[in-house]
């Protein structure tokens, strides 16, 4: 399968093609060909020292997302909207993956009779930073991306509240949990299989598009609780 990882040379894309490009023809997408060119060529030389299969290519974001099966949206989340503008006009059947967690530092937001309020309050309060699900007014990042997508485009939303740092480390087979939402059955099945080519993940279906919000801010729950009881990279696994 052609997987298209686009921000592909950010930090979590760094993870999926290091894992991916070992089983799959992965493409890594950037706004500048020739950066993602030379991550690319990191990559393989990453896979190639562990003599391991590495199928990875570097290219813009727009031939990247082209010429997929599968397009992992793996840019933060105010950088949608310049980024689907882009791909819109290549997309024809892919199906879209979207990782992207809307969160803020430092500042958590609250919803009296739907007016939002932003509530800050100094870390100087706490000893340290926290982190909060900046929810959009759709609900959910995904919900975002959706109302952006053709009609005709799927899209699944999964791998939240994996590390980056632990997806890269190819001496590590974390035992996580993949929520992974989507109203396309067949769609979250080929998630499903992606989820299963990283060794010892187990991908967990969690419901239609609707539950993304859920899934989404788990991430900066997890990241509050590692900051604050010392634990590092950490992520779910349910019991
Ligand atoms: N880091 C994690 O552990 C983690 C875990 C789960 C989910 N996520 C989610 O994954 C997404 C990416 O996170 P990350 O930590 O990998 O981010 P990152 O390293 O900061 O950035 C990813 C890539 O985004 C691209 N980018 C920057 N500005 C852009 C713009 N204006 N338009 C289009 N692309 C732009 C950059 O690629 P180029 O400069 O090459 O274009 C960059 O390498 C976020 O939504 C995050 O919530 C992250």
């Amino acid at each position: 399968m052609k997987i298209a990882i686009l921000g592909g040379t950010g930090q979590i894309g760094r993870g999926f093609a290091l894992r991916w490009g070992q089983k799959h023809d992965v493409i890594v997408g950037s706004r500048g060909a020739e950066k993602a060119e030379t991550l690319a060529a990191e990559y393989i030389k990453i896979l190639k020292e562990r003599d391991l299969p590495a199928n990875i290519t570097g290219t813009d974001n727009k031939t990247a997302a082209e010429n997929a099966d599968v397009i992992v949206l793996a840019i933060r989340y105010n950088q949608l909207e310049s980024l689907m503008e882009l791909i819109n006009p290549v997309l024809d059947k892919q199906i879209v993956v979207s990782v992207v967690v809307p969160m803020e530092k430092n500042m958590c937001y609250i919803q009296p009779n739907s007016e939002h309020t932003t509530v800050p309050i100094s870390s100087e309060e706490f000893n340290t930073d926290y982190f909060c699900f900046s929810r959009p007014e759709s609900g959910s990042a995904a919900q975002d991306i959706a109302d952006m997508l053709p009609e005709n485009i799927e899209l699944v939303a999964g791998f939240h509240s994996i590390p980056a740092k632990k997806l890269a480390d190819l001496d590590l087979e974390p035992e996580f949990d993949v929520g992974v939402c989507g109203n396309s059955m067949r769609s979250k099945e080929v998630v499903f299989d992606l989820v299963r080519d990283i060794p010892n993940m187990r991908p967990l279906d969690i419901g239609p598009l609707e539950t993304a919000p859920m899934l989404e801010a788990l991430t900066p729950l997890i990241i509050n609780v590692s900051a604050r009881n010392k634990m590092r990279d950490t992520s779910i696994k349910f019991i």
